[in-house]
């Protein structure tokens, strides 16, 4: 039987992604109030990881933990992975002993072909063109501060990243409104623009796309990766700061969010993170039980 994956958000249903924000809702009230719920005992995760990480190193670990199960941290400096063997056969190894693998690497390519090889499900923890398993985060954080997002208007301001086109997925998928503020030279998949245009719309005056925003989200100018042209990002973000100033211009009951990690001082101001609007912390918790319920659909 070919396994399920999670590469990009549209590997999910409409249905099955509100699905998991629901079922994602109950697991963290359980989880708070704790209950024991292991439905994976004896099963395991391969974790690989090609670049850093906290937030999702972190929840999946201690996810799989919770279930029953238990989770391997991969990194290229200790497995063969780093020293070339390829990808298609690492993943055949691999997932001839594990139940299900979450992979964070460079391209979308690389994860495609490892799951192309894959025996079980794989799951993008992060590719340099999407990031689904935050989107489930946020998604699950709108909805247990404000309700249904269908209809709301949501800004990314900043760069057109792996994050921003996650969101573009999520606005078609739930029904939201994106508007994206990015520099000139800074877009978004043009392909993807030209799909989602029902849904998405590039602004390039942030200060023009937050007004009345129910939702601003924004992520740093230099992704992992991008380390060498933080200097010119910089330069070419300036005036795109996520700050109060901004924010002041959104709805009433606007939120703010960041998937971090976060560059005070650059793409937010010094204390927007501890600001009525803001509910980053919640958001970061939310990735432990969004994956929860994305490992259950998984791995059921
Ligand atoms: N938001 C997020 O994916 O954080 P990490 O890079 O710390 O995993
Ligand atoms: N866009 C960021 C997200 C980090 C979670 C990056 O790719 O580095």
């Amino acid at each position: 039987m070919t396994p399920r994956h999670f590469l990009t958000l549209k590997d999910l249903s409409k249905k099955e992604f509100k699905k998991i924000l629901e079922r994602a809702a109950e697991l963290k009230q359980a989880q708070h109030k704790g209950v024991i719920y292991q439905p994976f005992i004896g099963k395991v995760m391969a974790m690989i990881f090609e670049k850093s990480s906290t937030r999702t190193r972190v929840s999946f670990e201690t996810g799989m933990a919770q279930l029953g199960g238990n989770a391997l941290f991969l990194s290229p400096n200790d497995t063969q992975l780093g020293r070339g063997e390829p990808i298609e056969d690492s993943a055949r190894v691999i997932s001839s002993m594990v139940d299900i693998v979450m992979m964070r690497t460079f391209s979308q390519q690389s994860i495609e072909n490892f799951a192309a090889y894959s025996s079980v499900p794989v799951i993008n923890a992060l590719t340099d063109d999407h990031h689904p398993c935050q989107l489930l985060a946020d998604m699950q954080t709108y909805i247990e501060h404000r309700g249904s997002i269908q209809g709301k208007r949501v800004v990314w301001v900043g760069d057109g990243n792996n994050m921003c086109q996650s969101y573009m997925h999520a606005a078609e998928m739930l029904d939201f409104e994106l508007l994206i503020a990015c520099p000139k030279g800074f877009e978004p998949c043009s392909t993807l623009l030209n799909q989602l245009s029902s849904h998405v719309t590039l602004v390039r005056d942030p200060t023009v796309a937050i007004s009345g925003a129910n939702l601003v989200a924004t992520d740093a100018w230099a992704s992992m990766g991008q380390e060498s042209e933080s200097e010119l990002r910089k330069k070419a973000f300036s005036g795109f700061q996520v700050n109060e100033a901004a924010m002041g211009l959104a709805a009433a009951d606007a939120l703010f969010m960041h998937c971090l990690p976060a560059y005070r001082g650059l793409e937010i101001s010094e204390t927007i993170m501890e600001s009525q609007w803001s509910v980053v912390w919640s958001e970061a918790e939310n990735r432990l039980h969004s994956q929860k319920a994305l490992i259950e659909l998984l791995l059921k």
